[in-house]
């Protein structure tokens, strides 16, 4: 039955035979946008990696969930930066520190949206690792497993819906389901970052949230980025441990995984569409090499289309706004 007879280009005649035939939807309503709380800014602080995304004061965290609510977003990630870092990175389960503050003011302001609490100490340790270190500057896996339960367990008190623990130490996705449980906080799902890779794209992140570790690197708890079959190992144990969605970090160069993770699992999946991968299309962008409306709707589809239920992206409040001009 081929070719005279069958012809692929006749469902791609027109707009309206093309959407019906449509097998990947982009919706705002499938995009989380990521923020950057630092409480003592006065007004928004332009990260200069990372162009329109700014730092934000509590007052400007609560007018960008007003955005998210009215662009049919319903969900932001938080990330702290505090005034005062330390060897253990206390500021992470400070009740005053900059994350609880935003998430208890939103949720104050907007209980319908859903405030992702990131669970990591990288951006409180004055050494900037995910953990405090033990005798050979190795990050401390048990020891951390007690702060970072302390750091989720605040979170939720503040008013976070989910913890998303990015740290990667082992045993944390059970260690804090413990806690929050322990704590009163049953309702409150688990987003693990099961597949996060020692990935260069984080850089401007860490620019942004200040976490560039002050020596060594991740390789010794993030994923090898050659490693496929670890990824579904490490995103098992987190399922096993309790976790309620898994996600798959950075997203573009993974969609192998996010694909083998989404049907072997089963289990709800999330991408981050991380800071390096929105530097490269801003920048592209900028000097006319992309356009970016067309490129920031392929990439997030074809995330969409290998197997995420829902995108973490940098480019949410854009994206959404031109879906509804469409
Ligand atoms: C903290 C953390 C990082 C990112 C999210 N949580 C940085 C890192 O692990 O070095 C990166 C996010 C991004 O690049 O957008 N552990």
């Amino acid at each position: 039955m081929a070719f005279p007879l069958t012809r692929m280009r006749r469902l791609r005649r027109t707009p309206a035979l093309r959407e019906l035939v449509r097998e990947t939807r982009l919706d705002a309503g499938d995009l989380v946008l990521p923020i950057f709380v630092e409480a003592t800014l006065n007004a928004p602080e332009p990260i200069d990696s990372m162009p329109g995304i700014s730092r934000q004061p509590i007052s400007g965290a609560l007018s960008e969930a007003a955005e998210c609510l009215a662009l049919g977003i319903p969900a932001m990630l938080f990330f702290g930066i505090p005034s005062e870092k330390d060897a253990e990175g206390s500021g992470a389960w400070d009740p005053d520190g900059g994350v609880q503050q935003a998430i208890g003011a939103i949720k104050a302001a907007h209980p319908d949206l859903v405030l992702i609490a990131d669970c990591c100490l990288c951006e409180y340790t004055d050494h900037g690792h995910c953990g405090p270190l033990d005798g050979s500057r190795e990050v401390d896996n048990d020891a951390a497993l007690e702060l970072l339960a302390r750091t989720a367990v605040s979170q939720a008190a503040a008013g976070a819906d989910v913890i998303a623990p990015s740290d990667m130490m082992d045993g944390r996705v059970g260690f804090i389901r413990r806690a929050l449980d322990e704590a009163g906080y049953e309702a409150v799902a688990i987003l693990a970052y099961s597949a996060k890779f020692a990935s260069a794209f984080y850089g401007p992140f860490r620019e942004a949230a200040d976490g560039t570790p002050a020596f060594g690197d991740r390789l010794g708890y993030q994923i090898d980025p050659a490693n496929l079959r670890e990824a579904v190992r490490e995103a098992q144990l987190d399922l096993d441990e309790g976790a309620d969605a898994l996600m798959v970090k950075p997203a573009l160069p993974y969609l192998d995984v996010i694909r083998r993770i989404a049907d072997q699992t089963g289990a709800p999946v999330a991408a981050y569409n991380v800071s390096g991968e929105y530097a490269m299309v801003k920048a592209a962008a900028a000097v006319g090499a992309l356009d970016e409306q067309a490129t920031v709707f392929e990439l997030l589809t074809s995330i969409r289309r290998a197997g995420a239920d829902f995108v973490i992206t940098y480019h949410a409040k854009d994206a959404a706004r031109w879906l509804q001009k469409r």
